[in-house]
C-alpha cells in the first residue's frame, strides 16, 4: 500500500487540461468535468477519459458516446459548474447565461472551447476507482484563438510564458552550415553522435582524432538511423573511415542552434562518446581526416571538446 502521505499529495504534482465531458442518454443530456482526459492515439484518433460512476458514464454506457470539449482559460466558471454538480441533481446544460452548445451527430457540444471532439466508444474498462473509457473521435472542430485552461493543485491557471529553448547558438561559414545541414536530412533536428577518439598508443601524449569540414575541423559525427544504437552507428562510421575504434562511455550531450547567414538556422544534438583508437603516424593535414595533439585552428562546435576533461 502506498502511505497516505503520497496518496494525498502525488495530486498536487500533476497539471492537466480539463475536458467537459458531455453525453445525452436516459439521464437527459449532461456535462462534466474531467481533468483525466486526453489523446492517446494518432491514428485512429482515440480519446481516453477516466470518470466514477456518475450519469455521464451511465449515458455512455448506454448511448455508446461522449463529447470531450477542452475548456479554454475563458471557461474556468463552466468548469466549476460542470464538476461541482451531478446531473442527478440539476440540469447543468439548461442553466440560463452558461453552457451554449451545439448539436453535434449524438451528443452536444460546447461553444467557446479550445477543442470539441465527438467520440463513439470503443473501450470501457474498470480502472482503480474509475473507468476508462475510450472513443474515436468520429468529428472535431479547433479554435486556433483560444488556450487551453490549466488545472493544477486545486486551481486554475493560464499557461505561461515559452521557455527558451537552452540551445547555444553556434555561428558557421555557409559552407559548414550546408555540410550539417545535408547530414541532417531534411529532419528539424540534427540528431548526431560524435566521437572524441584518442590515441590509444603507450604516448604519454594522446593525439586526437579530427575531420575536415570544408576550412574547418570538427570530430568525428555520424547521424544514426532513428531508433538504432548510436554506439554501433558510431563505429560502423569510423570504420568507413578506416579508423576502428572501441566506444566507449558517453561524456555528455551538447544541444545547439547552428546558424549561418541570413536566417538559416538548425537544431542540433550531438552525443559525445569517448572512443579509443590507434592513430595513424604523421601529420596527415591534406586529408579528410588527421590526428591532433592540441586541437587544430578552425574548429567547430569547440564546445564538444569541453567533455574531454571529464
Ligand atoms: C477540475 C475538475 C476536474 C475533475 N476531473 C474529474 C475526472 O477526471 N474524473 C472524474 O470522474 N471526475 C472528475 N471531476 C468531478 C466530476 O466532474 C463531478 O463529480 C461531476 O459532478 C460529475 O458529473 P455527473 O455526476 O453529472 O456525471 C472533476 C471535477 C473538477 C472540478
Amino acid at each position: 500500500m502506498m502511505p497516505d502521505v503520497i496518496q494525498d499529495n502525488a495530486y498536487r504534482y500533476f497539471a492537466t487540461t480539463v475536458a467537459l465531458v458531455t453525453t445525452d442518454g436516459k439521464w437527459g443530456q449532461n456535462v462534466m468535468a474531467a481533468e483525466w482526459a486526453m489523446q492517446v492515439s494518432y491514428e485512429p484518433m482515440l480519446l481516453a477519459i477516466f470518470v466514477h460512476d456518475s450519469p455521464t458514464l451511465w449515458n455512455i454506457k448506454e448511448a455508446g458516446a461522449f463529447g470531450v470539449n477542452i475548456a479554454a482559460d475563458d471557461q474556468a466558471e463552466l468548469v466549476n459548474i460542470a464538476g461541482g454538480y451531478s446531473g442527478t441533481e440539476i440540469a447543468k446544460l439548461a442553466i440560463p447565461g452558461t453552457f451554449q452548445t451545439y448539436a453535434g451527430k449524438s451528443v452536444p457540444l460546447i461553444k467557446g472551447c479550445a477543442l470539441a471532439c465527438e467520440c463513439r466508444v470503443v473501450s470501457v474498462q474498470e480502472m482503480g476507482d474509475h473507468v476508462m473509457v475510450v472513443g474515436e473521435a468520429v468529428s472535431a472542430t479547433f479554435d486556433e484563438k483560444k488556450s487551453p485552461l490549466i488545472y493544477t493543485r486545486g486551481n486554475y491557471r493560464k499557461i505561461g510564458s515559452k521557455l527558451a529553448s537552452g540551445r547555444k547558438t553556434v555561428r558557421l561559414s555557409p559552407k559548414a552550415f550546408a555540410e550539417f545541414k545535408r547530414m541532417s536530412g531534411g529532419q528539424f533536428v540534427l540528431k548526431a553522435a560524435a566521437a572524441v577518439v584518442r590515441d590509444d598508443g603507450k604516448k604519454k601524449k594522446k593525439k586526437t582524432l579530427f575531420v575536415r569540414i570544408g576550412n574547418s575541423w570538427m570530430l568525428p559525427a555520424a547521424v544514426p538511423e532513428r531508433g538504432t544504437d548510436y554506439k554501433k552507428a558510431l563505429s560502423v562510421h569510423l570504420a568507413s573511415m578506416g579508423v576502428q575504434a572501441e566506444i566507449g562511455e558517453i561524456l555528455g550531450i551538447e544541444r545547439v542552434m547552428l546558424k549561418s547567414a541570413g536566417k538559416q538556422a538548425l537544431r542540433a544534438n550531438f552525443v559525445v562518446f569517448s572512443c579509443t583508437a590507434r592513430a595513424k603516424e604523421g601529420e596527415e593535414k591534406e586529408e579528410e581526416e588527421g590526428w591532433f595533439l592540441r586541437p587544430p585552428r578552425n574548429l567547430l562546435l569547440k564546445s564538444l571538446l569541453l567533455f574531454q576533461q571529464t
